[in-house]
């Protein structure tokens, strides 16, 4: 325990609370990381291998990363409650809980591409394939089919293809500059997707529920299309979370060494001329 906190000390700023020790964010460069510069040539290249890295990372797990979100792969997912109305394809109310994705371990970035006016990130990411499970409740239609039901459901995807977007907001603490990322958008393509709904209409039909699994699977581009919006929804919590909980602990300045303050890039407050 002792060791731990000598150890700690080094990497970042711990604050005592009444006895009980909060690592609040890092103040030495992680060594996994590249130094990367953004106004120096081969740096969507550099930024690219920095964020393969620090994935690299989270899969064998920072401990203080694991502290706060738990570990990556398998990774939990908090509740989704969602509810779509409206649409030609798809009217449903659905809730998971106790979400558990798979698969982001083997995530390869393809690109990491930084705005130099806003600093927002394209990101580019393939993931040979993500699995989803949780306890569904459901209600709605999908694809004409009227569908209600409460049981374990699983959702996967392969050879997918995701851009992200991200959007931050700088900051400044403790001399540092960080990231507050602000909103995520995901677009996702892939060859195939399969689902499984146990209990769908409630088991009064055994053979129905059958066929209409069957059915989703047969048809996975139109299902997939019809959930689309919440199978986005999802993928992009997962990111929102992830990624706002690691760049409140790691400076913006270990992964773009010469990334302005805020106050450059945006100018003082009140400045408005
Ligand atoms: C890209 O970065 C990697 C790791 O830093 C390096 O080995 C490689 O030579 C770079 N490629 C180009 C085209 O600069
Ligand atoms: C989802 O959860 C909310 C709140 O717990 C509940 O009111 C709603 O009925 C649930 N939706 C379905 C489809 O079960
Ligand atoms: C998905 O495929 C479309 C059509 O080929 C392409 O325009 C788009 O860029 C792709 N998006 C991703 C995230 O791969
Ligand atoms: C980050 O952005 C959110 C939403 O805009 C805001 O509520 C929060 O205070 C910001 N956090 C920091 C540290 O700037």
């Amino acid at each position: 325990m002792k060791g731990t906190l000598a150890f700690c000390c080094g990497l970042l700023a711990i604050c005592h609370l009444n006895g009980v020790v909060a690592v609040d964010y890092f103040t030495e460069k992680p060594s996994f990381l590249p130094s990367c510069r953004i106004y120096e040539p081969g740096f969507t290249n550099c930024s690219t291998h920095s964020v393969q890295k620090l994935l690299d990372q989270l899969t064998i797990g920072i401990p203080e990363i694991v502290a706060s979100i738990g570990t990556y792969d398998p990774m939990h997912v908090r509740d989704i409650h969602f509810k779509q109305d409206n649409n030609e394809v798809a009217t449903i109310k659905a809730n998971l809980t106790e979400v558990i994705v798979k698969g982001f371990g083997s995530a390869k970035i393809k690109e990491s591409r930084i705005s130099k006016k806003d600093f927002s990130w394209k990101t580019k990411i393939f993931l040979p394939k993500m699995r989803l499970d949780a306890k569904y409740q459901m209600a709605g239609r999908i694809l004409l089919i009227p569908l209600s039901g409460t049981g374990n459901m699983f959702l996967e995807m392969e050879n997918l293809d995701i851009l992200l977007r991200t959007k931050t907001v700088l900051y400044e603490k403790g001399g540092f500059t960080f990231d507050n990322v602000t909103s995520v958008r995901v677009e996702l393509n892939m060859t195939r997707v399969r689902s499984h709904f146990d209990n769908l209409f409630n088991g009064r039909s055994k053979e129905v529920e059958r066929s209409t699994n069957q059915f989703f699977n047969d048809n996975w581009r139109e299902s997939y299309e019809a959930l689309k919006p919440l199978i986005l929804e999802t993928v992009e919590n997962i990111f929102f979370d992830v990624m706002s909980k690691v760049f409140h602990l790691i400076p913006a300045n270990f992964f773009i060494e010469d990334i302005p303050t805020p106050q450059q890039l945006y100018g003082k407050v009140g400045d408005k001329s």
